[in-house]
């Protein structure tokens, strides 16, 4: 294992400058080269890294000229939605790891390019999905493994985010989201919570997604919001937007369960991702923070109006990285502690120059949702069939690698109450 590693910053926007931040705080990380393809916003990476670590880094404007450094042993890509995935391939068929933000793919093609580099380099391809990490998430995964949600039926989420403002000011602010909700029309943000469904579900492993339907709304909050906030007279107020304001997927899975997601930015709303958990025994419900289990609900079976709060729950079946992490002092991070123990992964892979808890076939697999739901939408919500990344592997897939950081199962025994994060490392594996 390598005591530090040098990592390549690409993508510097609001999110890229605090991932920065955050990266340069894990053990043995430096930062030699960061990249913008705005000089303003590379130069604030130069900053940022010199605060932190007294040192300059080398700043670029074009990403190949970065992804050409012989001395890198990875890049963390923090740019738009649409340039992920060609950036990844790139920086694999460079020679190096690479993890990247979240966001869905613009086409099933750049999913399968991913995963062929991937393959034919050795090189790793992370989505940095910070929710698998979130601590109630990784709560309700240590209980459905417990078996307290009996067998899983049926799991839901969303990103159902009042984004209007960021949206809509996408041309002043310099930001990715605008174009994308003028031009496509589809679940557009996928993998906060299909990531964590997809752990529990056990895809690419012994299951997978085998078809998709998707349906859009009409299209209003933005238009309403502009002419609100920018006047009648902006030259965007009546513009017909693709994006539907709700939109709703469903995905099939070859061992029977259904997902379903929202995605829902355009409109006012409270935050939530809507997770529902729901197997034989009892349901999970976000909204609420609500469980009900057969096995341990006070009038269960009885009385069934009367759920109870989920928070109680928590503290017992806390999943033993946040117990860790909580005993050590939560890092003041971003989202409540998520951003730094995703980060903490992918640094721990780099340094074992060894797979991630998050591969380039969960990847590929959760952000093709969006490009088969504009399909599906624009074939007037008509099924379209999941493509299989693994080409058949979730089958018979290789053994994941266990450790404090797997998604796969809870691996209690790793867990070293006095050695944290530093050697969370596991050569066992797992089926
Ligand atoms: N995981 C989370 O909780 C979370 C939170 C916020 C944002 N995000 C994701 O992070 C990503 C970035 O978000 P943001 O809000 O900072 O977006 P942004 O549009 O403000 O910033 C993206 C940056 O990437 C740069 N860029 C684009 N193409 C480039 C290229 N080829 N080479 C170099 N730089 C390039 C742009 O110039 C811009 O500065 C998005 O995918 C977003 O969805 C994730």
């Amino acid at each position: 294992m390598k005591e530090t590693v040098r990592i390549g910053f690409i993508g510097l926007g609001g999110r890229g400058t605090g991932m920065l931040g955050e990266l340069l705080e894990c053990d043995g990380v430096t930062v030699p080269a960061v990249c913008d393809k705005y000089e303003d916003r590379a130069r604030k990476g130069d900053e940022i890294v010199f605060e932190k670590t007294g040192v300059h880094p080398d700043v670029y404007l074009n990403h190949r000229e970065l992804l050409a450094r012989d001395d890198i042993d990875a890049v963390m890509i923090d740019t738009t939605w649409i340039t992920h995935a060609r950036i990844a391939i790139d920086a694999m068929r460079a020679g190096k790891h690479c993890a990247m933000e979240v966001g869905g793919a613009a086409s099933v093609e750049e999913c399968w390019q991913m995963v062929r580099a991937s393959e034919e380099t050795g090189k790793f391809c992370m989505l940095l999905e910070n929710c698998c990490y979130d601590r109630k998430e990784m709560a309700l995964f240590n209980m459905m493994k417990k078996g307290l949600f009996g067998e899983l039926v049926h799991l839901a989420g969303g990103y159902e985010h009042d984004l209007r403002d960021e949206i809509c000011l996408g041309r002043e602010n310099r930001h990715g989201r605008l174009y994308n909700f003028q031009m496509r029309n589809g679940e557009l943000y996928p993998t906060h919570q299909l990531g964590p469904i997809s752990k529990m579900l056990g895809i690419n492993r012994k299951n997978r997604y085998v078809s998709l339907v998707s349906m859009a709304s009409k299209s209003r909050g933005l238009n309403k919001w502009i002419k609100e906030n920018k006047g009648e007279d902006y030259d965007l107020a009546d513009y017909a937007f693709n994006q539907g304001d709700v939109v709703t997927t469903m995905i099939k899975c070859a061992n029977g369960e259904t997902v379903v997601l929202t995605h829902d930015c355009s409109t006012p709303r409270n935050y939530s991702r809507a997770y529902r958990v729901q197997g034989t025994k009892g349901v999970y419900m976000e909204d609420g923070d609500s469980i009900y289990l057969e096995d341990s609900t006070p009038h269960a079976g009885g009385w069934r109006h009367d759920p109870e709060k989920f928070d109680k729950y928590l503290e017992e079946y806390d999943h033993p990285l946040w117990k860790k992490y909580r005993k050590d002092g939560i890092h003041a991070g971003g989202h409540g502690g998520m951003d730094f123990l995703v980060l903490s992964a992918f640094v721990e892979s780099v340094k074992l120059d060894a797979q991630p808890p998050i591969d380039v076939y969960d990847a590929a697999t959760w952000m093709a949702v969006t490009v088969l739901s504009e399909q599906s939408i624009a074939l007037g919500s008509s099924a379209v069939p999941f493509p299989d990344f693994t080409s058949g592997m979730w089958i018979d897939r290789e053994p994941y690698r266990r450790g404090q950081f797997c998604l796969e199962e809870v691996c209690e025994d790793c867990f070293n109450p006095d050695d944290f994060l530093t050697s969370s490392v596991s050569t066992q594996v797992g089926e």
